[in-house]
């Protein structure tokens, strides 16, 4: 019971899972600096250049956009909740475990859901949207655009084009996406967007930031009833986000001046760089697994999230023992398959910071001594070669475009 407990000492792990990702020594500073009240005039200030520096990076100049106090299932709930009331219609796409629950999720609301459904490891077709909706009036076409479960990225273009001849809005889950994939919420014209800090933005989980427009800021004001929910009210939270500052409830704030420098890094980079650096390690790191003779869930290449590459588990190899080992030798964190895909695929996340050729070389030189003491024949040295052949291709092609 008297048990004294030691001072905290975390290990020091690289995070590759599909979340949380590792982050810059910068954010460990931002987030160790005094903690001031949330009514405080200096921390009002640093309120506006979160909202600043959030319009950077979801390229938009929406009104309504900061970190709502709450990890990315709360962003799903406001998405959802705040446009759905009574005799509403929703079509939720539906191809893994995160677009499922935002279906979860809005069959809370007194809306009608209707699941349009994927094979998990496939794209949803918007063309199932289009006959789903047909002749029915449809307040919210929904679907994440990466889906994390499954490492499948959506092209949204299809469906924005469905969600227009539906009249609906259209809410998208950005979670696994924004800053690590390109996305531009006003030139994609995405209705209500949010996501997740713990990703590609690389700061510590526990926000998730919205964005929504103005023709929702309209649907929200002409809503016949209530918000069901009252802390995800979008409306009534942003009487402390926007000019009026009062208070809704405490936010996190030392998690808001982690997402602040997360954000900075985010723009110093660049986010067309970004998203080509994030591209560019999946596509060494997907060399290299398949130099190892490692198959692929996502089979068409157009298909894949460039932030989340799901591998299935070769025959033979027991995913725990795999994944400890790789934990206990090396300090490194991948995630495992989650509902109908546990044990059957393991999943790698390259995200913001964890995005480095470093980190993809070690790791395929890691998985390479585990799968041959496990009992897994792979070509000696063939995944780290293979990866190494990729991003020399890639230098050649950047250097001859100059
Ligand atoms: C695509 C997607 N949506 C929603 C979520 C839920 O986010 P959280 O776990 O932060 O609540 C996740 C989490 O991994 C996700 O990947």
């Amino acid at each position: 019971m008297n048990q004294p407990i030691g001072e905290l000492a975390p290990p020091t792990r690289l995070m590759l899972t599909p979340g949380p990702s590792s982050m810059d020594p910068r954010v460990y500073r931002a987030m160790a600096t005094p903690l001031v009240g949330h009514l405080d005039p200096w921390f009002r200030g640093l309120m506006d250049e979160v909202q600043i520096l959030l319009r950077q990076v979801f390229r938009t100049e929406n009104r309504i956009t900061f970190p709502i106090s709450a990890s990315g299932s709360g962003g799903i709930e406001a998405s959802v909740m705040n446009p759905l009331e009574e005799g509403d219609q929703a079509l939720i796409c539906v191809n893994g475990m995160f677009s499922d629950r935002m279906a979860v999720i809005a069959e809370r609301s007194p809306a009608k859901v209707t699941k349009i459904e994927a094979p998990y490891g496939k794209a949803v077709d918007p063309d199932d949207v289009r006959r789903a909706g047909k002749g029915k009036k449809i307040k919210i076409v929904g679907l994440a655009h990466g889906e994390t479960s499954s490492g499948v990225m959506h092209n949204l273009d299809g469906f924005r084009k469905v969600a227009d001849e539906l009249g609906a809005l259209l809410v998208v889950d950005a979670v696994a996406t924004l800053a690590g994939v390109p996305l531009n919420i006003e030139r994609q014209r995405i209705d209500i967007c949010f996501s997740g800090t713990q990703k590609a933005i690389s700061a510590p989980p526990g926000m998730s930031p919205i964005t929504v427009n103005a023709r929702v800021e309209e649907v929200l004001r002409t809503r016949k009833t209530k918000v069901q929910s009252w802390y995800f009210d979008l409306t009534t939270a942003m009487n402390y986000w926007g000019k009026e500052r009062l208070y809704h409830h405490t936010p996190p704030i030392s998690l808001i001046y982690a997402l602040r420098e997360a954000m900075r890094i985010v723009l110093e980079e660049g986010l067309e760089a970004r998203w080509e650096r994030h591209r560019q390690n999946q596509l060494a790191l997907i060399a290299g697994i398949e130099a190892m003779g490692l198959e692929l869930l996502v089979k068409n290449p157009a298909d894949r999230l460039p932030t989340v590459t799901a591998v299935m588990i070769p025959g033979g190899i027991e995913d725990t023992k795999f994944r400890n080992q790789l934990l206990d030798e090396f300090n490194i964190e991948i995630a495992g398959g989650i509902g109908a895909l546990k044990g059957k695929i393991w999943r790698i996340g390259l995200m913001g910071y964890s995005s480095q050729k470093a980190h993809v070389l070690l790791l395929l030189a890691a998985a390479e001594k585990i799968l041959l003491e496990q009992g897994y024949r792979v070509p000696a040295g063939a995944g780290v070669a293979a990866a190494i052949r990729a991003y020399t291709q890639a230098e050649t092609a950047t250097a001859v475009s100059r």
